[in-house]
């Protein structure tokens, strides 16, 4: 295995990569993920995310090369999704309400776009939020896990800041999206677009109290009004039977027990640094 370490901005680092690698299978993951980083500088999110990806599939033609491509886009796609259309299904209206939806409804519809176009054999994804050990700052359980961790060990205040409580989100642990990641591209069907998720969904609040629940120090609460956002998808939550049925997938991590990694995780790395 070789690790190529470089920008998808630059074409002719990917395209000396991808004609020495040409490779038949491509996971195309790398993106800006985090909705805070997006508010803070929409440009730099859809610039990233769009013009990463067409200078991937646009260097692939240029080499000739047709590999199986997963092109990620996100749950949170379908943006302000109405009560009664939950749970969401691949069908539902786009109503995207952050620049971060708009980057990834771009790289959906040029995946899509480049099927019809072009013919590549590209499958599609929608996960829905996952969480896991090694996921950074900017997302909600490693932002209260880091803050909790660093107050056991006295280096933060035993008060934990948080945003919005009252959103409901559909967790599922990365390890299991990883694995629907590698069943999509290889028994996905060309041109198609999956939701990925556990099909539950967990209000923030619960994700506080569980974390909060494993603190070895008690931790208060407090409002940061820095973490509220211009505009806030109430509730996300799947249905993944368009993908079951082609799959089988069904996750397997218990949400209890990936935040307790998540957790643990951060206890870890606190420790490790200065
Ligand atoms: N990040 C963050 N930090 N979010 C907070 C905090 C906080 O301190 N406090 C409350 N929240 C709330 C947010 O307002 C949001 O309602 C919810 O927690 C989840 O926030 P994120 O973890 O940042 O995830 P997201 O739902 O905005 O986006 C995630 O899921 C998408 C798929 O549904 C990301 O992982 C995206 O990359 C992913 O595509």
């Amino acid at each position: 295995m070789r690790l190529f370490l470089g920008d998808l901005a630059d074409r002719e680092w990917l395209r000396q990569v991808l004609a020495e690698v040409r490779p038949d299978h491509v996971y195309h993951l790398a993106a800006q993920a985090a909705v805070p980083a997006a508010w803070a500088s929409p440009g730099t999110t859809l610039t990233n995310n769009i013009l990463g990806q067409l200078n991937l599939i646009e260097v692939l033609l240029e080499l000739g090369l047709a590999p199986r491509l997963l092109v990620i886009g996100s749950a949170d796609e379908y943006g302000l999704v109405q009560p009664h259309e939950l749970p969401i299904r691949e069908t539902n209206p786009l109503r995207p309400n952050n620049p971060y939806a708009v980057s990834k409804i771009a790289q959906d519809y040029l995946g899509y776009q480049y099927f019809l176009s072009h013919h590549l054999p590209i499958v599609r994804v929608r996960p829905f939020n996952h969480i896991g050990p090694r996921q950074g700052p900017g997302f909600v359980v490693p932002d209260f896990a880091k803050q909790i961790a660093e107050a056991e060990a006295g280096k933060h205040p035993p008060v934990l800041r948080v945003g919005n409580l009252t959103a409901r989100r559909d967790f599922s642990d990365v390890r299991d999206i990883v694995h629907a990641y590698v069943l999509a591209l290889e028994r996905g069907e060309p041109g198609e677009v999956y939701n990925l998720g556990s099909e539950q969904s967990h209000s923030i609040r619960e994700v506080l109290d569980t974390l909060l629940a494993l603190s070895r120090v008690p931790v208060g609460v407090e409002p940061d009004p820095s973490r509220l956002r211009p505009s806030e998808v109430p509730e996300l939550v799947s249905d993944c039977s368009r993908f079951r049925a082609r799959t089988g997938w069904r996750p397997t991590y218990r949400f209890e027990d990936s935040l307790r990694d998540v957790l643990n995780y951060w206890r870890e790395r606190v420790a490790r640094e200065p």
